[in-house]
């Protein structure tokens, strides 16, 4: 059998190989606790289950603007708002199928063959794979158990060569949890707009934070830094315990989310419509749950 190269350039998820031989020992009727995927132990707020089932009941199930609604983009701006002081547009905002494919359209939209992206290690294993699969190369910076897996600008930027196109940073990081630092990051991003290099960050975490003392607001110091420059992925799968929903974005300029649109309407098209009613719940609502299960965890 003939398959396209980029078939064997990357490895399936090993994460959903963990979850389908937990499900297949389940139902062998095996009690086993299941460490794959970071799937929050809750069902998902009221909010967001009382607005899908509202959506179905009046019918909203047609196709939307495949950056999604206008309401859930606003939303999404106004959450970055409150939560970060951080004002971004409409067009500045793409709704995708879960955080994954946010930064799956990303780094197709930034990144091609010859094309160098650093990111650091341990590492949730779909980063990697996606970068391969847009063509370019990982270069894997190591983080230190004995150094609290700390990401520090000085390593990040010693990577750096002339074919570094982008940086992707995960914080909080999976699996580490490792956050990182205001300082560090302002180091990276002034970096990063003096060699025109693209900051991608994954903050699909970013509820999901313990240590409320050390300050965490990335996308305030992106703004000020390489505001032209700058990805954030988000989702509200952890924060809001809607992985199966399927609801994840990308903050960008406006170009750049311009490409991801197109990239997508010829993938999947908008997300569910019914998830993208029950995400403007979650995330216009209450933020008292999100602080309830992270007393929880
Ligand atoms: C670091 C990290 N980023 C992004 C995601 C994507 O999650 P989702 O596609 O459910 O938003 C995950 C999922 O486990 C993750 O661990």
């Amino acid at each position: 059998m003939r398959l396209a190269g980029r078939t064997s350039r990357i490895a399936t998820s090993p994460t959903m190989k963990v979850s389908a031989t937990v499900d297949r020992l389940r139902r062998e009727g095996v009690e086993i606790i299941d460490f794959g995927a970071g799937e929050p132990d809750f069902a998902a707020l009221e909010s967001a289950k009382a607005a899908a089932r509202d959506a179905i009941d009046r019918d909203f199930s047609k196709y939307t603007p495949v950056a999604g609604i206008a309401e859930l983009r606003r939303a999404i701006c106004e959450r970055y708002r409150l939560d970060y002081g951080v004002d971004y547009q409409e067009s500045e905002v793409i709704l995708s199928a879960g955080g994954k494919q946010a930064l799956f359209n990303t780094a197709l939209a930034l990144f091609e063959a010859g094309d160098e992206v650093i990111t650091h290690s341990p590492y949730w294993p779909t980063l990697t794979e996606q970068i391969k699969l847009a063509e370019a190369t990982p270069v894997i910076v190591q983080t230190r158990a004995e150094d609290g897996f700390a990401i520090r600008a000085e390593t990040i930027l010693g990577a750096v060569t002339p074919r570094t196109r982008g940086i992707l940073l995960n914080s909080p990081c999976n699996p580490t949890g490792a956050l990182i630092s205001e300082r560090d990051m302002t180091a990276i991003a002034q970096e990063a707009a003096r060699r025109g290099i693209w900051i991608v960050i994954d903050l699909c975490y970013e509820h999901l934070i313990y240590d409320s003392s050390t300050p965490h607001n990335l996308p305030g110091v992106l703004r000020r830094c390489c505001p032209e420059q700058a990805v954030i992925c988000g989702s509200a799968s952890k924060a809001y315990a809607m992985t199966g929903w399927r609801c994840g974005w990308t903050i960008a300029p406006p170009g750049v989310v311009a490409a991801e649109i197109a990239l997508q309407s010829h993938a999947t098209s908008n997300i569910n419509s019914i998830a993208q009613k029950g995400a403007i719940a979650a995330l216009t609502g209450s933020q008292a749950p999100v602080v309830a299960m992270l007393d929880e965890y």
